[in-house]
């Protein structure tokens, strides 16, 4: 196929949970497009050329498929790809820096801004660069700045497009998103470059759902999201304590308030905690900017979402402790799921690193079992390794435990035989679950004590 056959030369760079999809479904639905993705990372992009994907995602590998040879491509190869480009999409991680100012709070910059000189240094001809990172506000204005300090007179237009699919829903989102918002600055250039933007995603997304605006206020809107999503789940967390110490039933509560049109139902399931790569993140991120400009009671109250967050994750591991008569020592404990959520073999942020570390502090034999995120959970706790067992099989990791653990909303949980598995259990057998996805009451009759969040607890005998 001649390059002269495609109308748009896409490329980007980052090849990750939101470069890999987002790409592929670009090039699924404009075959008139040539997308190539490059990434630093050569195993990755080995992976993303195979039927093993470096992630896994329902859905992604048949649209992969779809495209892959065709006019999508990925690479290692950066230099060429950039100077073969006409639009850059940049995608690389952005993580809560760790050192120097703003450790712990802001994002830490150093491979966007190499980034943007990989970019500046390699172009021979005028470019658009999409911000998909989700980046501090004024980021883009700062790679500008870098970029057109050229000495060839090339000119970069700089647009933000913020990403706002969920893991292990990515192709649906993606396919029919709610929006896509384009900011881009209001100047002659600047809408040029939105408008080329917006071209690509009308080729499948309806135009009312293709949202327009300023540059900042694109870059705000993202952190402003992920900060809403996660405010709701840390509130309904907040009422599950609440619902535990009065016995009401945090489920009801959330189906009686989520029936109220002006709140909606979605994101108020009480759980072991949020995780994942972005909610952290960005309310982290939020908070700097705020502190930034002297906003100290915005910042504060912000931050407290994140420390509730904390709070239910300590809160479940408590409640662990305290059910097993206040020693976990020695005893096995199966902890079913490492997933920040279900339908992902991502870790990053999940609740279930917490809870390991702090059962593993308490000399717990801990049993980690997970259909998909082995592999992570198995890099995320190196330092544990050797004293880690981890099982795919679920009845395996619970073969003679102490107790189980729900920590991810995987669907094959909720389809065990439980009674098979209280029958191999050491007694008195707990289960605490961390997501309210089993039959409390069943399994309370099997003869488990049962710890639901935000519900009250079934237990065989008087606690103290
Ligand atoms: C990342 C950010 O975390 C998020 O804030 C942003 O919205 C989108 O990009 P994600 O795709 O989940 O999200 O990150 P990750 O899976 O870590 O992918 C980033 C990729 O960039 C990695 O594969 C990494 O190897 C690559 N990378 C990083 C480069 O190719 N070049 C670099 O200089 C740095
Ligand atoms: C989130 C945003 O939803 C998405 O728009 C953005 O682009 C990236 O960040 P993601 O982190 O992939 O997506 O997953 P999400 O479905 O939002 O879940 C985040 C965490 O909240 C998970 O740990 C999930 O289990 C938890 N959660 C979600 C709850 O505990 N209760 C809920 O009601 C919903």
């Amino acid at each position: 196929m001649s390059k002269e056959k495609f109308t748009k030369k896409i490329l980007c760079i980052g090849a990750g949970y939101v470069g890999g999809p987002t790409m592929a479904m670009i090039a699924a639905r404009c075959p008139q497009y040539k997308v190539t993705v490059v990434d630093i990372n050569e195993e990755k992009i080995k992976a993303w050329e195979s039927n093993e994907l470096p992630i896994f995602e329902p859905g992604l590998l048949d649209v992969v498929k779809e495209a892959r040879g065709k006019n999508l491509f990925f690479s290692t190869e950066l230099e060429k790809n950039i100077k073969d480009s006409e639009i850059i999409f940049v995608s690389v991680n952005t993580p809560t820096k760790t050192f120097g100012e703003g450790a712990g709070k802001s994002a830490d910059l150093q491979y966007w801004e190499k980034c943007a000189r990989d970019i500046r240094s390699a172009s021979e001809s005028d470019k658009i660069i999409v911000e998909k990172s989700t980046l501090p506000v004024k980021t883009a204005i700062a790679m500008e700045r870098i970029l057109n300090e050229n000495e060839r007179g090339l000119k970069f237009e700089v647009v933000s497009n913020p990403e706002f699919l969920a893991e292990g829903t990515a192709v649906k989102d993606l396919e029919n998103p709610d929006r896509v918002l384009i900011g881009s600055k209001e100047t002659e250039s600047g809408l040029k470059a939105r408008n080329e933007i917006v071209e690509i995603f009308s080729n499948w997304i309806p135009r009312d759902r293709l949202i327009t605006s300023n540059l900042m206020s694109a870059e705000l809107s993202k952190l402003v999201a992920n900060s809403f999503l996660a405010q709701r789940i840390s509130s309904i967390n907040s009422i599950s304590a609440l619902c535990e110490k009065v016995d009401a039933n945090v489920s009801e509560v959330s189906r009686a308030i989520g029936k109220d049109s002006r709140i909606g139902n979605k994101f108020l399931h009480a759980s072991v905690g949020f995780g994942g790569s972005c909610f952290k993140k960005d309310i982290l991120n939020l908070v700097y900017l705020c502190e930034t400009f002297g906003l100290y009671e915005v910042a504060a109250y912000w931050e407290s979402i994140v420390k509730m967050n904390e709070y239910q994750e300590t809160r479940f591991v408590q409640t662990i402790n305290k059910a097993l008569f206040n020693t976990v020592t020695n005893k096995r404990i199966a902890l079913f799921g490492f997933a920040f959520k279900a339908n992902t073999s991502d870790t990053r942020e999940s609740p279930a690193f917490y809870i390991t570390k702090k059962l593993m502090e308490e000399k717990a034999h801990v049993v980690i079992s997970d259909p998909k995120a082995i592999k992570n959970a198995k890099v995320d706790l190196k330092d544990f390794n050797n004293k880690i067992e981890y099982e795919i099989d679920p009845y395996k990791a619970a073969h003679q435990a102490h107790a189980i653990a729900i920590i991810t909303e995987w669907d094959l949980y909720k389809e065990l035989d439980y009674e098979k598995i209280y029958n191999n259990m050491e007694r008195p057998a707990f289960i605490f679950d961390g997501r309210n996805i089993l039959d409390h009451q069943k399994l309370f009759e099997i003869g488990f004590n049962v710890y639901p969040i935000g519900k009250p607890h079934l237990i065989h005998f008087n606690e103290s």
